[in-house]
């Protein structure tokens, strides 16, 4: 190992500090003893009875690995039962579970466009479509946060682009908790033809009538092109998924794919847990006009408070708090008093933009909300 480039590694790592950006591992124990408002698990299905015995008959029945990529023999029943399930639930035809949401994006960014193509990406979007599509050689051009209209005349402008135009969005933003509006985002797709990419990773279980996401609830099920979702997040699980109405689409990914190729596969049980999960999403869909209740009230109590935080009712509510040392601060006085929140700081969100994610979940309540607000004014003084 050379010892200049050791020393470049680490005096990365000490600008890093410096900026007060250094990232810390720190090991949770299994029992919750903080008021968690930080992981992405917006139903609780993760410990749900029927999620966790699900997956758990499947370790018995299955093994605690696939033990092979899908190509070798990774590939069960379970996860071409899950497909299917996702696939009819969000309206597609067609559906390919991926290891990771991740891996997801990087495999349908970073294989579906090619040179030539140009690809219009929400400024905000994830790193995983970012690192897609940088990693695919297209042409990459971003657009404002949800400003459709600058999105209209850039697709004007490249009416005449000879490669193929892909738009890439999300339903519900991962830092932020807003949308666009996808009733827009889909009548453009049908006047320029371009192939929508859409990512339904915060908004699948908590938004819609059966829980599919926000595409459900504003009424264009079925609309994008190309839909990921994961179920990392309110399905309680892990791994995710690929969904569009041409087969092509998952065909391509099972054959040119690396993320998918090269990988062992997802656990059987992981699999498992996803079907049993979205049969719980289903079962809990009265309880959904609650938790977007749930999101105005926390929104409210935060507005009175003091902390500005834009209006909605999706499960994720940023408190925007500027420098990164006063976002620390923030959620260091938060776990002093017993909550646990993350501290989101660049480069995950633009400069000066760091925050508080505050991560709803099913079984919040009025004394949690209490308890917050009370430590959020404390940590203010
Ligand atoms: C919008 C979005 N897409 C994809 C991912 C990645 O999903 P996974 O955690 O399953 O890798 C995330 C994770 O934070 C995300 O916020």
């Amino acid at each position: 190992m050379s010892a200049a480039w050791l020393s470049r590694l680490k005096q990365s790592l000490v600008a890093r500090e410096a900026q007060g950006l250094l990232r810390r591992l720190h090991a949770r124990g299994s029992r919750e003893t903080e008021l968690n408002l930080a992981d992405n698990d917006y139903l609780a299905l993760s410990k749900d009875p029927s999620v966790v015995a699900a997956a758990a008959a499947a370790l018995k029945e299955w093994g605690a690995s696939s033990s092979a990529s899908p190509l070798v023999s990774g590939y069960t029943a379970l996860h071409a039962a899950l497909e299917k399930k996702l696939a009819a639930w969000h309206g597609y035809a067609h559906g390919i579970i991926l290891n990771t949401g991740y891996a997801a994006n990087a495999a349908v960014l970073g294989g579906l466009p090619r040179e030539g193509d140009l690809v219009l990406a929400d400024r905000l979007v994830h790193a995983s479509m970012l690192s897609g599509i940088e990693s695919s050689g297209a042409k990459l051009v971003r657009f404002p946060h949800n400003d459709l209209d600058t999105l209209e005349i850039k697709l004007i402008k490249a009416a005449n682009y000879a490669g193929a135009v892909f738009v890439v969005t999300e339903s519900v933003y991962s830092m932020d908790g807003d949308s666009p509006d996808l009733k827009r985002l889909s009548e453009l797709r049908d006047r320029f033809g371009f192939c929508w990419v859409l990512d339904e990773a915060h908004a699948t279980g908590w938004h819609g009538a059966t829980g599919s996401g926000l595409q459900e609830e504003q009424g264009v099920r079925g609309a994008a092109d190309i839909v990921v979702g994961t179920l990392g997040k309110a399905l309680g699980s892990q791994g995710a998924y690929v969904l569009s109405r041409e087969s092509a689409v998952r065909e391509a990914l099972i054959n040119f794919s690396g993320e998918f190729i090269y990988s062992t596969y997802l656990a059987p049980s992981s699999a498992a847990a996803g079907l049993a999960a979205i049969q719980r999403v289903e079962e809990i869909g009265s309880e959904r006009s609650a938790l977007h209740a749930l999101s105005h009230e926390w929104r409210a109590a935060l507005g009175e408070a003091g902390f500005a935080v834009p209006a909605g009712h999706s499960p994720i509510i940023p408190v925007i708090l500027g420098d990164a040392v006063r976002t620390v601060h923030f959620a260091q006085k938060l776990k002093e008093a017993g909550i646990r929140v993350s501290a989101i700081r660049p480069p995950t969100v633009p400069t000066g933009t760091g925050r508080l994610r505050i991560s709803l979940r099913r079984g919040l309540t009025a004394a949690d909300l209490k308890k917050f607000i009370k430590a959020m004014q404390e940590a203010a003084l």
